[in-house]
């Protein structure tokens, strides 16, 4: 197994170190996070991002192509974080990397090319799903793990099967990352009201895929100040964001760094939740019982093992609503796809 310890250029012996993105004035930990994927276009970026998280003393780098350049050049930023990397298509590597993660983050995976679908993705990558569940079952059963691989609605029941497989699945600590659809939220609205998108929130619930993903304009803070046909016009981009960017990208990849932000700040939320920060409230698509359906996104409180509290469906109006009853057969279908797999496999 090829391992490497990289230190940063002015590392030192775990310290208590301070930061301006998260440091809540409590008992500062040094965590581990993992990233599998670490040298795609999300892993990449999103793995710069982490090296600047004042709560990570360790990044560990996994990826099935040779990370070495990546793991180097992030070393040399100068933040105390160390980075080491395991590389390589051996499931032992991956085993190697994750242990005593305590977060991992996925975004290990085939992206979308134009004209696809995220369930297109679902035969490429649900071996993703497997293989990590898998590991983090034998090497940090106790980590919280964070897939980001799409099809998301569909790669975390695969995973939740494979962490019962096990005889180690927690619903508490099973993420499918949907703070995109939150950033893009927040990004549209704030350019419609003309406002700060710091400014802004709004949850997103149900899944993340065209009509399953559904932000509740009726819980957004400042009050929206559009119409109707705003609401319409803005969720239908929210919904089709993910297409807006991968045509543009014109057959060169889907969302990378936007992902990769959003990624890195569900991760450090997940990092202030195991901080035991009060009131670290974020949306993830997880196992649930807020509907007859076994997985959704809604908002959830985090903490020191993994959701503290599902907080379940916001109140609706009367068109969430009957956009929510209209989504839940096309999750329902997604989920049921991502048990069969595992099915046939366990
Ligand atoms: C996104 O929302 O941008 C990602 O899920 C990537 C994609 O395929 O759209």
């Amino acid at each position: 197994c090829l391992k490497v310890m990289l230190k940063a250029q002015n590392s030192s012996a775990v310290v208590q170190r301070k930061g301006n993105w998260s440091w809540n004035g409590l008992g500062v930990r040094n965590y581990k996070v993992t990233v599998v994927g670490a040298g795609g276009g999300i892993g990449q970026p999103l793995s710069m991002l982490l090296k600047q998280n004042p709560l990570i003393d360790e990044l560990t780098l996994h990826d099935v192509g040779d990370i070495k350049g990546v793991a180097a050049d992030l070393s040399h930023i100068c933040t105390s974080t160390q980075v080491d990397f395991f590389d390589g298509v051996k499931q032992q590597e991956l085993i190697d990397s994750l242990h005593d993660s305590h977060v991992v983050v996925v975004p290990a995976g085939l992206p979308r090319q134009p004209g696809m679908t995220r369930d297109q993705l679902e035969d490429a990558n649900s071996g993703v799903a497997m293989a990590v569940s898998c590991a983090v079952g034998m090497a940090c059963p106790e980590a919280l793990l964070a897939f980001i691989t799409n099809p998301i609605n569909t790669i975390v029941p695969i995973a939740a099967e494979f962490l019962k497989a096990k005889g180690v699945f927690d619903p508490n600590r099973l993420f499918g990352v949907t703070s995109l659809d939150v950033v893009r939220a927040k990004t549209f609205i704030a350019d419609y009201m003309n406002i700060d998108p710091a400014t802004v929130e709004i949850p997103v619930i149900g899944g993340h895929a065209g009509k399953t993903i559904l932000p509740i304009f009726s819980q957004c803070s400042p009050k929206f100040t559009g119409e109707d046909e705003d609401v319409k016009r803005l969720t239908e981009r929210i919904q089709e964001a993910g297409t807006e960017v991968l045509n543009a990208k014109a057959g060169k990849g889907s969302a990378t760094l936007s992902m990769a932000y959003a990624a890195a700040y569900f991760v450090n939320a997940l990092l202030r939740g195991l901080n035991d920060e009060p009131g670290v409230i974020e949306c993830a698509y997880v196992a649930s019982d807020a509907t007859e359906l076994a997985f959704l996104a809604t908002p959830l409180e985090l903490g020191p093992n993994g959701i503290k509290k599902n907080l379940g469906l916001p109140s609706l109006n009367a068109d969430e609503e009957a956009a929510l009853q209209k989504l839940l057969p096309e999750l329902r279908q997604n989920i049921e796809r991502g048990i069969s797999y595992a099915a046939k496999i366990i």
